[in-house]
């Protein structure tokens, strides 16, 4: 089968393609012919030495993959052969407490990940794919779109009447947007690009910042709120945007905390955290019920995934780096190998 490993992470020439035996399943697991997965920043930042864990070389990159059961091995109850189906982002995470083999668990940093064109692998781990739903838009779930799912849903759930704050305009950010204007809440987005904002504006968004133009941006999306606040921030930006995103909440709203994507990290001031009068909620995808839930809501809302660009197997490197200049707004999508 073709497969691809990053041997180094030294640069992206080091994600080769390769030719290696089919794996088999083995009890309890099925065989998944993979058919899209997507890119995350993580898959970049392992690259580039800016994921926060060290991550194993030798591995099959990638998190987030939809494709259809070829083989079942022993004891599978789950799945049929032909089902469609998506892999959970945590595979050993189905509800409750995050468990201890997180780390462990972590696909591209710690065990073989997704770009591959067959993949066994635990009937537990995988969410059967709603009807409606594409293999490349069920691609774009298990990690950007959960995350965003567990931003809104979590503590408080966000709903009709309230107001989120989106950053940027990449895979987490703008699943927030979709999912917070299906419930009836306004969205403020910002964006480094002036070409994104009228996209941005058809997406949902009511007003659009550029936080390029404008480094008091979080002063900015308060007077946009007449001066209350956000109730909610989708925080992908981390240690160079928190300062703004404080300004931007509201007393009593959240700042949930997902990514880190700025590369300045001026340290956070402690009584702007406390006088912020918001909360800080710690956020590491979600588990395997929130990509269920998630893909009923994606179905049965009518939600389309942004998928930015479509590569063939054979592209993946030119696939990251087009995630890696940031010309791209939602997803993008590298379709399994001979998948047309
Ligand atoms: N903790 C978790 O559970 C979790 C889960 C998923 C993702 N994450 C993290 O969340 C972050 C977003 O992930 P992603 O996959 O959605 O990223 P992505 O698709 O690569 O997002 C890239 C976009 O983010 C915007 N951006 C870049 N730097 C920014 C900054 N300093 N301030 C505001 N916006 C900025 C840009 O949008 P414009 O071009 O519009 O400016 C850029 O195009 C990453 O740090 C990722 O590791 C964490």
């Amino acid at each position: 089968m073709k497969t691809y490993r990053f041997d180094s992470f030294d640069s992206l020439d080091d994600l080769r393609q390769r030719d290696e035996p089919a794996p088999r399943p083995q009890r309890g697991e099925v065989l998944v012919r993979v058919c899209a997965v997507s890119l995350n920043f993580r898959d970049l930042a392992m690259l580039r030495g800016r994921y926060p864990r060290a991550c194993r070389p030798g591995l099959i990159p990638l998190s987030d993959a939809a494709g259809e059961i070829v083989e079942l091995g022993e004891g599978v109850q789950s799945f049929k052969v032909g089902d469609r189906v998506m892999g959970a982002f945590h595979p050993r995470w189905f509800g409750g407490e995050m468990p201890s083999t997180i780390l462990a668990d972590s696909y591209g940093a710690e065990s073989d990940g997704w770009l591959t064109e067959l993949k066994a692998v635990s009937q537990e781990a995988l969410v059967a794919v709603p009807d409606g739903i594409s293999y490349d838009e069920a691609a774009t779930l298990p990690c950007a779109g959960v995350t965003a799912w567990t931003a809104l849903t979590g503590s408080t759930p966000i709903r009709a009447g309230h107001s989120v704050l989106v950053l940027g305009s990449g895979g987490v950010s703008i699943f927030a947007l979709q999912l917070a204007r299906a419930v009836g809440a306004t969205v403020v987005a910002t964006t480094s690009s002036a070409d994104k904002i009228q996209r941005l504006k058809d997406l949902g968004a009511s007003e659009v910042v550029n936080y390029a133009d404008d480094p008091q941006w979080g002063k900015a999306v308060r007077g946009l709120t007449g001066g209350r606040g956000v109730d909610r921030v989708v925080e992908v930006g981390g240690p160079g945007t928190i300062a703004q995103s404080l300004r931007a909440v509201a007393l009593g709203g959240e700042i949930a905390s997902i990514g880190f994507l700025s590369t300045e990290n001026p340290g956070i001031d402690f009584f702007q955290l406390k006088g912020s009068g918001a909360s800080f909620r710690n956020i590491a995808v979600g588990d395997r019920n929130a990509l269920i839930e998630l893909s009923r809501v994606i179905a049965m809302a009518g939600i389309k995934p942004v998928i930015d660009r479509i590569f063939d197997f054979v592209s993946a490197r030119e696939a990251f780096a087009h995630l890696e200049s940031g010309a791209h707004l939602g997803k993008v999508v590298i379709r399994g190998p001979g998948v047309l």
